[in-house]
């Protein structure tokens, strides 16, 4: 059998807990089939050589890691800049934060050939190469150029944009282009499909073979939608261990007398947390009875603080949590409770558990797995209720949540209070139905259709 080898910007332990969606997916995927792991080490050398990194090699379980080092200037250019500054929030729709310097581009390459040479080094021929997330779309390209003639496939874990967004990004069909030297493209969702080949069939000359295949620059391209999804028995487990117990115990004890609200993410722009806040004081407002009764916790990890738009946003947040907590707190109540940190993966379903509603309120998402955890986690005779954005990738998976626009703080904050007051028996029946549709796409699910997809594709 050939051996799965994973390349990915981020990379974690797979036996450990990680946070991002990316690691936390590929990591249960990857630990269930063995295979090597490939990408940065997370190290930043200070006075590095760009484009030179040490190769580190471990083994975690069945998984063997290989990551390598970045030059300090590789990192700034390459992951802050041309990834973070730019493809980021382009494909997150914002072009207004993006970050257009002439000087990133050569990092992104630089880094892209320097990965591609490492890789090459540890690849036997039969090997099954999926790369992941928009840091390393030329890999492909790069390895190829090197004579690598084994299957290699792509998945991208963020939305496409429509092709005039996509148009905005400095070298976009350089980019486009690069894709073409894989054998299969993943995406989210079926939006992500249709904007790719609208985005193909008005940039580039491309000829349209069908729904999902695209022949140019003298190399046929499969595209097709994946939706990743959460490992649900291992987060059920999780449930049942003591940490998540105790948190939940320990939350139930302290709001014993409110209902809980909870917002878990990544500190970042694309979650749509200014909304968020904004439209929980709007709840406060339009609907008084929860004052005093109704408790935000917000948690929300540090991420890429060195970019500038996500040290302006922690500044909004601050600002928001403060004005709505001066405005409306008690001597013995805080509306908001808002904690910049990450909590502990073990834990996790307990405070998923205790929570009434969560609000998972993206502007735009490629998929979001809180969401899903959020659902895994639900005791089935009292479940909380899902508000999730209809700009969510998840959206499209999960209809029986109460779909939202969360631009439209006046509309989700009548959402919300739909799902405090949503009576038991609706209650039941939403969660059972997303409950079995988490189920049957799960992340075993998801790597197993892309890797017969691209297993089934004729060697090239
Ligand atoms: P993204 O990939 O954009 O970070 P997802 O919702 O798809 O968003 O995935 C996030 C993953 O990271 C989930 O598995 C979630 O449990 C985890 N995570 C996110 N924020 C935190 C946090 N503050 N503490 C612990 N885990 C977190
Ligand atoms: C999202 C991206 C991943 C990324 C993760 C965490 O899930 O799709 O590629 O790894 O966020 O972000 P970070 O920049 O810390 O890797």
């Amino acid at each position: 059998m050939s051996r799965l080898v994973v390349v990915s910007n981020r990379i974690a332990d797979p036996r450990k807990p990680a946070s991002g969606g990316l690691a936390v997916a590929v990591g249960q995927a990857l630990e269930a089939s063995g295979g090597l792991w490939f990408g940065w080490s997370g190290k930043i050398v200070e006075n590095g050589t760009p484009g030179e990194g040490d190769l580190h090699l471990q083994q975690a379980g069945n998984v063997q890691l290989a990551t390598v080092d970045l030059s300090r200037e590789d990192h700034d250019s390459y992951y802050l800049g041309y990834s973070n500054g730019v493809l980021w929030p382009v494909f997150h729709y914002r072009l207004d934060l993006a970050d257009f310097d002439a000087g990133y581009i050569g990092g992104y390459r630089r880094v892209n050939q320097m990965f591609a040479h490492k890789l090459a080094s540890l690849l036997k021929p039969d090997d099954i190469i999926w790369v992941h997330d928009y840091h390393l779309i030329p890999l492909a390209a790069e390895l190829r150029a090197m004579g690598c003639k084994q299957r290699m496939g792509f998945f991208l874990h963020i939305p496409v944009p429509p092709p005039l967004i996509l148009a905005a990004v400095p070298a976009h069909d350089w980019l486009i282009r690069s894709l073409f030297a894989y054998d299969l493209v993943g995406l989210q969702s079926n939006t992500d499909v249709s904007h790719f080949s609208r985005y193909v069939g008005t940039e580039t000359s491309a000829d349209i073979l069908g729904e999902h295949e695209f022949r140019a620059y003298g190399k046929t391209l499969q595209v097709q939608a994946f939706p990743i999804g959460i490992d649900v028995d291992e987060f059920t487990a999780l449930g049942e261990g003591k940490d998540a117990q105790d948190m939940y115990a320990q939350m139930r004890r302290e709001y014993s007398r409110r209902r809980l609200l909870l917002g878990v993410e990544r500190m970042d722009y694309s979650k749509g947390l200014p909304q968020r806040l904004k439209t929980f004081r709007q709840l406060l407002q339009s609907y008084p009875e929860n004052v005093g009764s109704a408790t935000l916790i917000q948690i929300a990890s540090p991420s890429r603080e060195s970019v500038d738009a996500y040290a302006a946003l922690k500044q909004e947040l601050e600002s928001l949590c403060g004005s709505i907590n001066g405005d409306f707190g008690e001597l013995d109540w805080m509306p908001v409770r808002y904690i910049h940190r990450n909590v502990a993966r073990k834990r996790l379903p307990g405070l998923y558990r205790a929570a009434s509603v969560a609000l998972v309120t993206p502007l735009r998402d490629g998929m979001n797995l809180v969401a899903k955890e959020f659902v895994a986690a639900q005791d089935p005779e009292d479940p909380g209720v899902l508000v999730l954005s209809r700009f969510a990738g998840a959206a499209e998976q999960l209809p029986e949540a109460l779909l939202v626009n969360p631009y439209d703080t006046l509309r989700t904050a009548e959402t919300i209070q739909r799902a405090l007051q949503m009576p038991l028996d609706e209650r039941q029946r939403r969660h059972q139905a997303l409950l079995a549709r988490i189920r049957e796409h799960d992340v075993y699910w998801w790597r197993h259709q892309f890797l017969a997809a691209l297993a089934a594709i004729p060697a090239p």
